[in-house]
């Protein structure tokens, strides 16, 4: 039987000029290089100054994923922007990037699932793709964390930086056989209940547009160390698939500890895992095209990966693919 699949044409990434070291934050705040490098395994992130914005940063990805993919903006259907740091409440990222690209066809519009941003917006797009609804989706995930950061709070100001990558999914017909390259599957979760747990008050909505992240961060490390090993193990099992078939893991870079952790429950050398928290922090929606971008050189065609995040809501998932 033949289906539609999401083929990976090319990928891009943007950061903000300024890289602040751990450092730096200790002359702000009660910390030191030593605890944020033992405890997240982050010794810098980038942070946007003046003038950097989550749309800016979004177009510059998207414009070199389109270079790489070899493809002009004229092919684009649609635009899927993940950001929990639009730069105005309306209208939507995705659209001041189709206007930057010059697009003047086709749909664009943000999804809001914090960390996890980036997987459903992937998600979507792979179902737009399959139905036919569009042939080529270019996929963002861009953040300015930075401006919803409280400074003043070390458990929680040491974490964040801010970022953008992208990719371009294509339609490519397939057998619908596991060994097709592109997006195989995804499970997709949210449970709201764990609001308290994470998250960033304030909104047009109630207090104002403007508040700053909240967390209780061991319970937020204890929840993401399970859900991420199953979430991994699942997507591999709907695709037929077991943990010793994967050649990549690429998670959402939230902290070394995290990763390394899920990593040992899935019995996954760390050699396998993509890592770029030391030098993104933790960008949420961004992490993970930010870490695809990076590692590309070190994918071959055909290799398997799982995709994995958890976030804010909570929400959570996994996207299993070959590259
Ligand atoms: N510098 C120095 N000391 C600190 C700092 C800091 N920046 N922050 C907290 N401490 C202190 C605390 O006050 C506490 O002191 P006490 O023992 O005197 O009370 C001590 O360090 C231990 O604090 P814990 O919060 O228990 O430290 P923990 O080992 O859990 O590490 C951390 C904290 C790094 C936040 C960890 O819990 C974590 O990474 N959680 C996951 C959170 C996360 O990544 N969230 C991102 C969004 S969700 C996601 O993307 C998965």
């Amino acid at each position: 039987m033949s289906i539609l699949r999401a083929r990976i044409l090319g990928t891009g990434s943007a950061l903000p000029e300024k890289s602040v070291a751990n450092a730096e934050l200790a002359s702000r705040v009660d910390t030191s290089d030593e605890w944020i490098t033992q405890r997240t395994g982050i010794r810098s992130r980038h942070i946007a100054g003046e003038g950097e914005s989550t749309a800016g940063l979004a177009l510059a990805a998207a414009t070199q994923a389109l270079k790489e993919s070899g493809i002009g903006a004229a092919q684009v259907d649609a635009v899927i922007a993940a950001t929990t740091t639009p730069d105005e409440i309306f209208p939507s990222v995705a659209t001041r990037i189709q206007a930057g690209l010059g697009m003047t066809r086709g749909f664009a519009f943000d999804v809001q699932a914090v960390c996890s941003g980036f997987l459903y917006a992937l998600t979507v797009a792979d179902q737009f793709i399959r139905n036919g609804t569009a042939r080529t989706v270019l996929v963002t995930g861009a953040e300015t964390l930075s401006r919803i950061v409280d400074w003043t709070d070390r458990s929680t100001c040491i974490l964040f930086g801010d970022g953008a990558g992208a990719v371009v999914l294509r339609a490519f017909e397939d057998e619908g056989s596991s060994s097709d390259r592109g997006i195989l599957g995804s499970r997709l979760y949210s449970d709201g209940r764990m609001h308290d747990l994470l998250y960033a008050a304030g909104g047009p909505g109630s207090a104002g547009p403007k508040g700053a992240i909240k967390m209780q961060g061991r319970e937020v490390f204890r929840h993401a160390v399970d859900e991420m090993a199953k979430v991994v193990d699942e997507v591999l099992t709907a695709g037929g698939f077991s943990r010793a078939d994967l050649d990549w893991l690429v998670p959402h870079q939230a902290n070394r500890r995290i990763i390394e952790a899920t990593a040992q429950k899935l019995g996954l050398s760390m050699d396998k895992v993509v890592l770029t928290v030391d030098h993104h922090g933790n960008t949420s929606a961004a992490s993970i095209p930010l870490a695809l971008h990076e590692a590309r050189a070190r994918f071959r065609p055909g290799d398997l990966m799982v995709l994995e995040a958890l976030g804010g809501g909570f929400t959570w998932g996994g996207v299993a693919l070959r590259w």
